[in-house]
């Protein structure tokens, strides 16, 4: 569930910020992440890729040329609307659109060969319920892409913030492999400086089992 207004983050602060959203810093680390993923798993012109929590799309845009059909899922509606702009101009072809929170929604009755989710799970209060929710979305020995904050105390969002003060590594990765992953793989993936502050950002890279 989408965090009401006790926090300060939360849906009112994406619809509110979606229009501004694509600015350089944004842009580059879209970039990034994009190569970092695609130096790291197999991707085709065939693959059926699903971005969670898209934001306004970027990761997605950096990815177009190395994937089949997108999907973008995003609850926030402010966000939604920027993406469907990207798509009506052609600016992202092949791509539909999803209102997707796996917080309160259940998964729906597809399949896809990579999930990426970039920037999100800081953000999710029920995560083993959504990590349940993109198992159940992958075909079997599908990717799980999660790019996040290494664990930064709380300073990153600062005050008001009800979400992940980012993630350790290892205990994140415990929490793949519990809710049923496997081949589960920690790597550094980008740096990004915020008030003069450095954070680092990891990729995590799971696999649904090939049999289940
Ligand atoms: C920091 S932004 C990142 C956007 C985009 N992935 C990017 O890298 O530019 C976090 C995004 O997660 C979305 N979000 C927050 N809570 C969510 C949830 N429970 N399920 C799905 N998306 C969520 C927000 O609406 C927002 O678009």
């Amino acid at each position: 569930m989408f965090p009401g207004d006790e926090d300060r983050y939360g849906r009112a602060f994406f619809d509110a910020n979606a229009a501004t959203w694509d600015a350089p810093d944004k842009i580059e680390r879209a970039g990034a992440v994009a190569e970092r993923i695609a130096a790291t798993i197999p991707l085709h012109s065939t693959t059926r890729f699903l971005e969670y929590g898209a934001g306004t799309g970027l990761v997605t845009q950096a990815l177009r040329q190395h994937v089949g059909p997108v999907t973008l899922a995003e609850p926030s509606a402010g966000m939604r609307a920027v993406i469907e702009s990207k798509i009506d101009a052609a600016g992202l072809t092949d791509a539909r659109l999803w209102d997707l929170d796996l917080e309160e929604d259940e998964p729906p009755d597809e399949r896809f060969d990579v999930i990426v989710t970039a920037m999100v799970l800081h953000h999710v209060h029920a995560l083993d319920r959504v990590l349940a929710g993109f198992l159940a979305l992958l075909e079997p020995g599908g990717h799980l892409c999660v790019v996040d904050l290494d664990f930064e105390g709380g300073t990153f969002h600062g005050e008001g913030f009800t979400g992940h003060p980012g993630f350790h590594r290892d205990r994140f990765g415990d929490r793949l492999r519990a809710a049923g992953f496997t081949n589960v793989e920690i790597s550094d993936c980008y740096q990004m400086l915020r008030n003069g502050i450095p954070y680092t950002l990891f990729l995590a890279v799971a696999q649904s089992p090939a049999i289940r």
